[in-house]
C-alpha cells in the first residue's frame, strides 16, 4: 500500500516536471511572453481591485471556457488569442495569480482595465494598475526570474527572447481626454498637445521596457474609438457612423506613435519595436468581410454611467454579428480577426515594419 502510494506520487511528480515542459517546448515559438495594456488586454488583473472597471461578472466570458474570468468580452482576448498562435495554448496568467512558481519564466500578463499611460487616467474610476506601474510589477517578476534561473545575466537573456505586447491610450482617450462632464485634461490640451504629452511619456516608458531587456515589442496603436458605442452615445454623431473628431485626435496619436517605433529602432541597439495598426485593421470593410450586422451598439445590456455590461444583465445571442460586446470592447470574433492579421498582415499597412511572426524571428 505505502510502496504503491509513494510508486504514484513518483509518477506523478515525474509527470508533472517532465512531460508538460517537454510538450511546451515543443510548441511555443518564443519562450515567453508578456502583455501590458488595458482592458482590451487584462485576463483579471482588476478582479481584486476598489474599482467600477471590472469584468468578474456575467454576462463577461460567456463564450469563454471558463467562464467569468475578467476578460472584458465573451470569450478570449487578444493575448490568448495570440499566445494560442505562438502554441501557448493556456495563454500566460494574470500578474494577479503572483509568481513565486516557475510559470513566471513562461510570462506574465500586467494589462488592468482602465490604466493608462498617464497615472491618473481613470483614477476617479477606482483603483487600476497604470503603465508606470506595470512595469514596476514586471520589474518585480524579473527579480524572482534571477533567482529561479540563478543569476541576473541568464534571467537577461532569456527577456531578450520574449515576446512583449502594449496595448496602451485607449484610456487615455476614453476615460480622460473625452469623458464627460468636461475634464480639465481637454480644457488644458488640444488633441496635438495631448498626443504630444502622451507620445513623450510613452516613449519613457517604452525604454523603460527596453532598459529591462525587452527586444521584441509590439505596440498596438489605438483602436478607431470614435466608432464604440460608448462615445457614439456621449457625442452622438449627426450623420456619420463614427465620431470624427474623435477619430481624428486617435489618428493623430497613431502617427506619432509610428513615429516613436521608428526612432527607437534607430537609437536602441538591438531593439525591435513594431507597431500594429489597430485602427486601420478595424476600419474600412472588416465587418462585411466577418459578417458583423450590428457593428456600432453593444451585444451586451449596459449600464449606461459605467459603459459595462449590466451585471446578469440581457445579452445577444448572435455574439458573432457584434463588433462590441458591451459599450468599449471588441467581441471574441473580432478580437480574433485583429490578432490574426496582427500576427500574419493581410496588408503592408497592418504593421510597421513587421507582423509578429516576423518580429519574433528577430535575432
Ligand atoms: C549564470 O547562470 C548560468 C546558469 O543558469 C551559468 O551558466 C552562468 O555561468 C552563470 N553566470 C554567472 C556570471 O554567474
Ligand atoms: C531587428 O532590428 C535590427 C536592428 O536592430 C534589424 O537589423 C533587423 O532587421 C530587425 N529585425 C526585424 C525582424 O525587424
Ligand atoms: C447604428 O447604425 C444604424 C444603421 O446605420 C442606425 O440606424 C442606428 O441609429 C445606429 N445606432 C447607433 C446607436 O448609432
Ligand atoms: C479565430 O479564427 C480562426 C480562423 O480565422 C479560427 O480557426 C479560430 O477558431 C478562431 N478562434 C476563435 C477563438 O474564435
Amino acid at each position: 500500500m505505502a510502496t504503491t502510494t509513494l510508486k504514484c506520487i513518483i509518477l506523478a511528480i515525474l509527470f508533472v516536471a517532465i512531460t508538460p515542459q517537454l510538450l511546451i517546448h515543443a510548441q511555443q515559438k518564443v519562450p515567453c511572453i508578456f502583455p501590458f495594456g488595458d482592458s482590451l488586454f487584462d485576463n483579471g488583473n482588476n478582479n481584486n481591485l476598489l474599482t467600477l472597471l471590472k469584468a468578474d461578472y456575467s454576462p463577461y466570458g460567456i463564450d469563454f471556457v471558463y467562464g467569468v474570468n475578467g476578460r472584458f468580452t465573451n470569450g478570449f482576448n487578444i493575448p490568448d488569442i495570440l499566445a494560442q498562435l505562438l502554441g501557448f495554448l493556456n495563454g500566460v496568467p494574470p500578474n494577479r495569480a503572483g509568481g513565486g512558481s516557475n510559470t513566471v519564466l513562461r510570462g506574465v500578463n500586467y494589462a488592468s482595465g482602465g490604466a493608462g499611460i498617464l497615472d491618473e487616467t481613470s483614477l476617479q474610476l477606482g483603483q487600476q494598475i497604470p503603465m508606470n506601474q506595470q512595469l514596476k510589477n514586471h520589474q518585480v517578476n524579473i527579480g524572482r526570474i534571477a533567482t529561479i534561473l540563478g543569476n541576473q545575466t541568464a534571467a537577461d537573456h532569456l527577456l531578450r527572447q520574449c515576446l512583449y505586447t502594449v496595448d496602451m491610450g485607449n484610456s487615455d482617450y476614453v476615460n480622460n481626454y473625452y469623458a464627460l462632464p468636461l475634464t480639465l485634461t481637454r480644457i488644458l490640451y488640444s488633441p496635438e498637445s495631448f498626443a504630444e504629452k502622451l507620445i513623450h511619456e510613452y516613449s519613457q516608458q517604452l525604454t523603460t521596457l527596453y532598459n529591462l531587456q525587452a527586444r521584441k515589442v509590439a505596440v498596438f496603436g489605438l483602436q478607431p474609438l470614435g466608432c464604440i458605442p460608448r462615445e457614439l452615445f456621449l457625442y452622438p454623431p449627426k450623420g456619420t457612423a463614427c465620431v470624427d473628431f474623435i477619430n481624428d485626435a486617435v489618428r493623430l496619436f497613431n502617427t506619432k506613435l509610428i513615429s516613436l517605433v521608428r526612432h527607437l529602432n534607430t537609437n536602441l541597439p538591438g531593439a525591435n519595436f513594431t507597431y500594429i495598426n489597430t485602427y486601420g485593421i478595424l476600419s474600412g470593410n472588416f465587418a462585411a468581410t466577418l459578417g458583423i450586422k450590428v457593428p456600432n451598439a453593444s451585444c451586451c445590456e449596459v449600464n449606461k454611467i459605467t459603459g459595462l455590461c449590466v451585471q446578469d444583465g440581457a445579452v445577444c445571442s448572435n455574439r458573432d454579428e457584434y463588433t462590441y460586446f458591451d459599450d468599449y470592447h471588441l467581441t471574441q470574433i473580432v478580437a480574433n480577426y485583429t490578432t490574426s492579421r496582427a500576427y500574419i498582415a493581410q496588408t503592408q499597412s497592418d504593421a510597421f515594419p513587421v507582423d509578429i511572426q516576423t518580429l519574433i524571428q528577430a535575432q
